[in-house]
């Protein structure tokens, strides 16, 4: 399985100071998670490239794309702002193939997520071509729900098939759900509000990294 990496979604972080959210976790993140939803395919909106661009941080920016339909250069605005990996949802895409593509033609890491009642069938045609999959462990739309443990059979058979891959998992993490989907063959680890929601931010990732022993 590869490395383990933990990557604290800003969506529940104070956004007025975001710069500074950021820094106070960055030494152990291996990705910032961002949650760009875009009042079609989820309900809320959040934030554009022109955000993106605003973080200031070496943590890789792992950009997850919840939204209807993205076109080459609404995904290039991400990528020129600084976006390392682009995660897109099978759903949102009439052909995902063609998203996937130019992200990887881009030189950014091309991801596929699908929600929890999504079959893993949906998106083996894709294997061969991403560099990650994110399986939700909660409806997309909003931080703070429950992880959703029927998903844990798609990480299963996904990690059978594809030992080497980036599986990530976002929706629910904390240092219990954190371990039920490692054990289930995870190893990106999205997490919110059980690192944004506490005081000391980075004992909240130690805690995560701990169950994960
Ligand atoms: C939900 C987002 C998540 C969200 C997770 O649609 O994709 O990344 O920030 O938040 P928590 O960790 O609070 O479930
Ligand atoms: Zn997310």
């Amino acid at each position: 399985m590869p490395r383990i990496k933990i990557a604290p979604s800003i969506l529940s972080a104070d956004l007025s100071r975001v710069n500074a959210e950021i820094k106070e976790v960055e030494r152990y993140a291996d990705l910032v998670h961002i949650d760009v939803m875009d009042g079609i395919f989820v309900p809320p909106t959040t934030f554009d490239a022109k955000f993106v661009k605003t973080i200031k941080t070496k943590a890789p920016l792992d950009v997850h794309l919840m939204v209807h339909e993205p076109s080459d250069s609404y995904i290039k605005g991400f990528i020129d702002a600084g976006a390392y990996s682009i995660t897109i949802h099978e759903e949102a895409c009439k052909n995902p193939i063609k998203q996937l593509n130019f992200i990887k033609q881009s030189k950014a890491k091309a991801a596929v997520s699908i929600k929890p009642a999504t079959p893993l069938d949906r998106i083996k045609k894709y294997l061969d071509i991403v560099d990650m999959v994110l399986i939700m462990t909660v409806e997309p739309g909003w931080a703070g729900q429950k992880f959703i443990a029927e998903t844990m059979p798609k990480v299963r058979e996904l990690r059978q098939l594809k030992p080497d891959i980036d599986i990530e998992v976002d929706g629910g993490i904390n240092p219990y759900t954190a371990r039920i989907a490692f054990e289930s063959g995870a190893n990106v680890f999205v997490a919110g509000t059980s690192i944004f929601g506490k005081n000391d931010r980075v004992a909240a990732i130690k805690e995560i990294l701990n169950s994960l022993k």
